[in-house]
């Protein structure tokens, strides 16, 4: 028999479920990702980016425009203080995934070590420290290139 509580369960389990969803696809304002993108970025920099970028992609050379002794630059800003803002979205997911080695950089390759959806979270959670000045300039170049 089914026990009488069984629809109080359904109910809240959907009322959860709903909650859930609206937290994975409400947009932080006037950007392309969301807030959960965020949170799970800010974890994935932490533990694969913030020991050559920044903890908040803040860089950490004295001049990261600098080259040093052996010809390569140093990592640099990720916070829009630097460079990152003139690349769109597809071609920041192809320097994370395939590193600057390629380029005669240093920066490691990462296509196989992070899933595209957390390629995407980490670049949510960098874009996340550009002000709205930033953004929109990112924007007005074109910067979402992908259809999401
Ligand atoms: C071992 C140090 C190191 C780690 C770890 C690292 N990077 Fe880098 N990154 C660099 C360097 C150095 C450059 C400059 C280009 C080069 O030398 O390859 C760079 C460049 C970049 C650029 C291009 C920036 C621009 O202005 O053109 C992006 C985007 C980037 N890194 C994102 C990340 C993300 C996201 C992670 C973590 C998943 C990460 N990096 C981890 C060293 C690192």
């Amino acid at each position: 028999m089914t026990p009488r509580w069984f629809p109080l369960l359904l109910i809240f389990g959907g009322a959860l479920a709903g909650c859930d969803q609206q937290r994975e696809e409400a947009k932080v304002a006037g950007r392309w990702y969301t807030a959960g993108q965020v949170s799970d970025g800010a974890r994935l920099f932490a533990e694969h980016c913030a020991a050559c970028h920044g903890a908040r992609a803040e860089g950490k050379a004295a001049d990261w425009r600098q080259t040093l002794p052996d010809g390569s630059y140093p990592p640099p800003p990720l916070n829009g203080s630097a460079h990152a803002w003139h690349h769109t979205l597809s071609v920041l997911r192809r320097s994370v995934a395939r590193g600057g080695i390629p380029l005669g950089g240093k920066m490691p390759p990462f296509g196989d070590q992070l899933s595209p959806a957390q390629i995407d979270a980490v670049i949510a959670y960098f874009q996340s420290q550009w002000d709205d000045k930033i953004y929109s300039a990112w924007e007005q170049r074109g910067g979402v290139d992908v259809s999401r």
